[in-house]
């Protein structure tokens, strides 16, 4: 029988579906209109207003195939499986089908159209937890479609449960299909199954049941449509109809493979092969490479991919090969990959100039303290002041043949600096570091009155996008479609100020997360919290999750105005205010 290439798979399962009464609708952004989420990570989320109760316009089935980007798995990159960008299959019901009919279509698919052996495929539903109850019905379907009861397996919430998106949405009980890849169980034998680490299974579709919303405070409700969404990473699905034991083997990445040609070294061609199709398609969206947010995971995705390439010694102009393969993988697919080709290029070039700028400084240092001796702290010192991440240090010293001592300081020094990185995330999530100046605490506070004086005059529904401050002014962006009329924002600045001058005392709080959610704190990436938080109030006012430091009452601070207000893309708006005597 005849291989599949991936641009057949992604074909016969868009007809497939078509076939079953679906429309077909093409992908959206990889930056959503959810600000409460960074990237697009599931194909479900341009749909999820038809979830809970708008009208579709395609109508109450439809299928997709979904450019992803999932930043959670960077450090899973290198494996057989991990991506972190991929494209992902799915069909929707809002209010039509439901369980029965999304597992038969499901095995039907995987069994009839891309024939795979039936004995390969496992599955997993959810299997009750709390007040939740098992789901049976998805068990007795998968039993109907003449499923063995030893390939079906329940697991609890952690694993079969997915959703919402970001701070609320639908949600609900899922049935994975598990495909092995290699039908050798591993050390734990008869106990070698679904979610094994051993590499044996990868899970290739999700069949999510939404029949819940969950809300911000976490709590859920039933509801009144029931929904199905459903997603399938391609390459995985293309592995296994292709046969192989890894994506990076499938015709999707053979020919960046062949281009880096490093066998001996499979993680880092893995590594610089995912992170190059990320960012193309990132910088394609219009994302540069910055220090915050969206930026800031593109600078890191490329950083990867410069240090790899220097340790394998392959040249510097690889990355562009590398480029123009994204570019013509996908040709005829996404054609604005090919349109935005040399911008691509020319950003990733000044990228590589700035790291190079980096790295000539670093090396000199580096140079002077080779001869009197090389320690992890002295690496850490490169990394943390000149952005010289300790591959390449590593690399430096086994060229010249020295050794880095007590390399462990390295990751101590890290750990004990988790406050400084963690800086990047305060500023996002509004905090300004330690170490701030008065001028830099009191503009923060501001920036809390600021936040809570815009949802109060604006609606609740503004949320924060990000923040910045430097001696002299605040930077506040928010999510808001319009501009602010003069009018609004005077009462913004006059509800500021009459909280400065009501001198609030500012009240810090250590909670577990949920709690605080609960008790109606604002966050800003929920995702990226540790479990216990710290909550400022101001009174009533304003309660945010917030690293701080703060001021100890409001009336520290000088009086409020507003400079300027200014739009920073679709649906954001910026504001920049200071504190005068
Ligand atoms: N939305 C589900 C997922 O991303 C299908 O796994």
């Amino acid at each position: 029988m005849k291989i599949m290439d991936s641009k057949e798979i992604r074909k016969l399962f868009l007809e497939f579906f078509e076939n079953n009464g679906h429309k077909i609708v093409s992908s959206s952004s990889l930056i959503p209109t959810d600000p409460s989420v960074l990237f697009t990570t599931a194909g479900m989320q341009q749909f999820k207003p038809y979830f809970v109760g708008e009208k579709s316009p395609y109508g109450n089935r439809v299928v997709s195939v979904q450019k992803c980007i999932r930043t959670s798995d960077i450090d899973e990159v290198g494996d057989e499986s991990h991506l972190t960008f991929f494209e992902m299959l799915g069909n929707f019901s809002f209010g039509d089908y439901f369980k029965k009919e999304t597992i038969e279509m499901a095995i039907e698919f995987l069994t009839k159209k891309c024939r795979l052996p039936g004995q390969k495929l496992w599955f997993t539903y959810f299997s009750g937890q709390n007040d939740l109850l098992e789901d049976i019905d998805s068990k007795n379907f998968l039993l109907e479609n003449k499923i063995s009861p030893e390939r079906i397996f329940p697991f609890n919430k952690e694993t079969n449960w997915w959703g919402p998106t970001g701070n609320e949405g639908p949600c609900g009980p899922t049935v994975e299909i598990h495909f092995d890849l290699t039908g050798k169980p591993c050390d734990l034998k008869d106990k070698c199954l679904p979610n094994c680490k051993c590499g044996r299974f990868v899970e290739i579709w999700n069949l999510v049941f939404n029949e819940y919303y969950q809300n911000q405070t976490g709590e859920l409700s039933l509801l009144k449509q029931k929904g199905v969404d459903t997603g399938m990473g391609l390459e995985r699905l293309v592995t296994a109809c292709q046969k192989k034991e890894s994506v990076f083997e499938t015709d999707l990445f053979e020919p960046f493979v062949k281009i880096i040609n490093r066998y001996d070294n499979p993680v880092k061609q893995r590594i610089i092969a995912d992170h190059v199709r990320s960012a193309v398609f990132l910088i394609t969206e219009g994302i540069k490479p910055l220090n915050v947010e969206r930026g800031y995971i593109l600078r890191r995705l490329l950083r990867k991919i410069f240090t790899n390439i220097e340790i394998l010694e392959l040249g510097k102009d690889k990355i562009y090969e590398l480029v123009k393969v994204v570019i013509e993988n996908y040709n005829g697919i996404y054609p604005e990959l090919k349109q935005n080709g040399e911008d691509t290029i020319s950003i990733i070039r000044q990228e590589a100039e700035k790291f190079d700028k980096a790295k000539e400084a670093g090396r000199k240092i580096y140079d002077k303290i080779k001869e009197s001796g090389l320690t992890g702290a002295y690496a850490f010192e490169l990394y943390s002041a000149h952005s010289i991440p300790l591959e390449i240090t590593q690399e430096w010293a086994r060229r010249d043949n020295k050794e880095i001592k007590n390399i462990n300081d390295f990751y101590k020094l890290q750990k004990e600096h988790q406050e400084i990185s963690r800086a990047g995330a305060e500023k996002k999530f509004g905090g300004v570091g330690k170490g701030a100046s008065l001028e830099a605490i009191k503009l923060h506070t501001a920036t809390h009155l600021l936040h809570a004086s815009l949802r109060k005059i604006l609606g609740d529904e503004i949320k924060q996008m990000g923040s910045d401050i430097t001696p002299e002014r605040l930077r506040f962006d928010f999510s808001f479609n319009r501009k602010l009329s003069e009018q609004e924002i005077r009462q913004v600045e006059d509800l500021v100020n009459q909280k400065i001058r009501e001198n609030v005392m500012i009240i810090k709080n250590e909670l577990p997360l949920k709690e605080a959610l609960n008790s109606g704190a604002t966050a800003f990436f929920k995702e990226k919290y540790p479990d216990i938080v710290t909550v400022y109030s101001i009174g009533e006012f304003s309660k945010e999750i917030c690293a701080g430091p703060h001021v100890t009452q409001t009336g520290d601070l000088d009086n409020f105005k507003i400079m300027k207000q200014e739009s920073v893309g679709s649906g954001i708006r910026r504001i920049k205010a200071k504190l005068s005597l």
